[in-house]
């Protein structure tokens, strides 16, 4: 049993500078789990070539192991190394990367562990954005798995602060980047052949990708063999049970809005009906009023089915459904 889960520990909090890098990727090195900031969401980080670390990733998470993780790397050339890029993938890596892109690929050589992918022929690659996980995977000099740093099936976490609520003792340490700018995870890209194929809307609008691929992308449902097993009903769950596509709060509920508050108890994700906005702020909200809730039940305002809307209301229909 990983040592991460059998003992509690004070998990560290790192400061953004040279110093809180270098510790973390020497933690890295040590097998040990590390959480650090994307532009999407906090990812729980282990070398991604040490099957320890990996399944530690999967006990400290309380994750499935049939749920297979991200792998983060530098650059497209990093890529190449462990998976095989096809036309279209690669059509997407050189316009999107470094970005809030994860592209699922054919899975080359044997260096990462079966765990990684949960036994898939596949790989889900990804090159992020954020400056201190670039900074991190120069440092640690190699490919860091990163699902989000929560434990499984509660609500992303997009600042330290949420990292330490779910995971505090069972890793390492967290990086602390302040929040994360996206808000959402990555979207999640397939291919079925060469034929693209959306696993899952996220902080890359789908409007985005498929003029650089020239063609549309197609939608898993009912294709079972490219779908993304982690893709379960209920998901990012709050406590409080919420009530989706509101017009408006009813006696006793809180609402969570899109657009102006007017006076209503609870929060705006955009004041403006800014889907950027509203992206960056969801789980933070979700957890602030899930924090007040008492009870009561979060009512929902209509998102756009737009741009990161797909993705903001991909996230709400699963922390609505019903709860395993
Ligand atoms: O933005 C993100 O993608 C964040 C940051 C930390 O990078 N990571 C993230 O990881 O959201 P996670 O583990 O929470 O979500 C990864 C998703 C899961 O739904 C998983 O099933 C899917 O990717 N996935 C991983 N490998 C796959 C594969 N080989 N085939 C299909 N789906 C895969
Ligand atoms: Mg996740």
């Amino acid at each position: 049993m990983p040592k991460t889960v059998t003992e509690r520990l004070a998990t560290e909090r790192l400061a953004a500078d040279s110093v809180g890098i270098a510790r973390a990727a020497a933690l890295l090195r040590a097998g040990r789990l590390v959480a650090f900031p994307t532009e999407t969401v906090y990812g729980l980080g282990a070398d991604a070539r040490n099957g320890d670390a990996v399944a530690a990733v999967y006990a400290a998470k309380g994750r499935p192991a049939f749920n297979p993780l991200i792998v983060h790397v530098a650059d497209l050339a990093a890529a190449e190394a462990l998976a095989e890029i096809g036309t279209g993938a690669r059509a997407l890596a050189t316009a999107f990367w470094p970005g809030p892109l994860t592209l699922v690929l054919p899975k080359r050589g044997a260096e990462l562990p079966d765990a990684v992918t949960a036994g898939l022929d596949t790989v889900a690659i990804r090159v992020p954005a954020h400056p201190l996980a670039r900074a991190l995977l120069a440092a640690f000099g190699g490919p860091i798995v990163g699902p989000s740093a929560n434990p499984s099936g509660s609500v992303s976490p997009t600042t330290a602060g949420h990292v330490l609520d779910g995971l505090s003792g069972r890793i390492a340490a967290v990086l602390d980047g302040g929040p994360c700018p996206v808000g959402v995870e990555s979207t999640i890209v397939g291919f079925r052949g060469e034929a693209p194929v959306l696993l899952r809307p996220g902080g890359l609008p789908v409007e985005a990708i498929e003029p650089a691929l020239g063609q549309a992308l197609a939608t898993r449902a009912g294709d079972a063999a490219v779908s993304a097993p982690g893709q379960l009903a209920s998901h990012y769950a709050p406590e409080a049970p919420l009530r989706l596509n509101a017009g408006a709060p009813e006696a006793g509920e809180l609402w969570l809005g899109f657009g102006p508050l007017v006076g209503r108890e609870g929060l705006s994700l955009s004041e403006a009906g800014d889907l950027a906005e509203a992206a960056a702020n969801l789980f933070g909200h979700l957890r602030a009023l899930d924090a007040m809730a008492g009870g009561r039940t979060i009512a929902v305002a209509r998102v756009p089915e737009k741009g990161l809307g797909l993705a903001i209301n991909d996230r709400l229909r699963r922390a609505a459904a019903p709860r395993r």
